[in-house]
């Protein structure tokens, strides 16, 4: 069932957002080489909760972080560790989600550590145009299926491919609500959107195979033929005056 927000809700999200944005941006300025994404976590951690806010993730399912760090041909929930350490030449997806007042806001980047490949930096920008493609279609009217095809065309004329197996989703008193928001898909179907709708965008956005595997912890996906991945995703409220970002840095 899509849960639809008033807009008092909706400002309850951009409050969560906000920090949820400023702790992305924060973990992105520690993304240097010899830095191990243990470190990263625990800045965020205490960053959230400095902002008297929660990690939607820490305990969720299990999930033992204040983030996900999702490093090279890891896709997404790479799980912070002191045995990872950051090198020049990695690119690295970091995934915040807080709940602040009941309300949870999810947001997620790619960002460069030192120098990395030209091939890396096109995957990222493509990753990156991708969410904001999608959020355009993100408009009172429009279907699910709009935004994934928006997605899916804008990186498949890259030549690059769309992750199928994990998906954006609706985002509010829960962080995974209905309806999936699938970074694929066609045109004019799926769920209508409405005023109130509060959606997570996030394309996984593969330069080789779409295919990834689950690794033994249960958590850490990667690639299947191990090329990159990056990761880019807003938290976005659909309003009569259309697509209103609530995961950006003020
Ligand atoms: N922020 C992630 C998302 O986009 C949450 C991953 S679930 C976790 O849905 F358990 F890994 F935290
Ligand atoms: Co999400």
């Amino acid at each position: 069932m899509v849960i639809i927000k008033t807009e008092r809700e909706i400002e309850k999200m951009r409050a969560a957002g906000q920090i949820a944005a400023r702790a992305l941006k924060l973990a992105g300025e520690a993304v240097r080489p010899g830095v191990d994404t243990f470190e990263i976590d625990d800045k965020v951690r205490k960053y959230i909760e400095s902002q008297g806010a929660i990690s939607s993730t820490l305990g969720y399912g299990g999930y033992p972080a204040s983030t996900c760090i999702s490093v090279n041909d890891v896709v997404i929930h790479g799980i912070p560790s002191k045995k990872c350490i950051l090198k020049s030449g990695d690119i690295v997806s970091i995934d915040i989600a807080v709940s602040l007042e009941g309300f949870h806001a999810d947001n997620a980047a790619t960002f460069a550590c030192g120098e990395i490949s030209e091939e890396a930096k096109n995957l990222l920008e493509a990753t990156k145009e991708s969410l904001y493609e999608g959020i355009k279609k993100a408009v009172v009217g429009n279907r699910i299926g709009d935004i994934g095809n928006a997605i899916q065309r804008y990186v498949e004329a890259r030549s690059y491919s769309v992750v199928r197996d994990f998906v954006g989703h609706g985002v509010g008193a829960k962080l995974h609500e209905d309806p999936s928001v699938p970074n694929y898909g066609t045109q004019g179907r799926g769920v209508r959107l409405l005023p109130g709708m509060t959606i997570a965008i996030e394309p996984m956005i593969n330069q080789g195979t779409h295919r990834v595997k689950v690794l033994g912890d249960g958590w850490t996906t990667v690639t299947q033929d191990g090329k990159l991945a990056a990761h880019f995703e807003h938290s976005v409220a659909i309003t009569k005056d259309g697509p209103d970002i609530l995961t950006l840095c003020e």
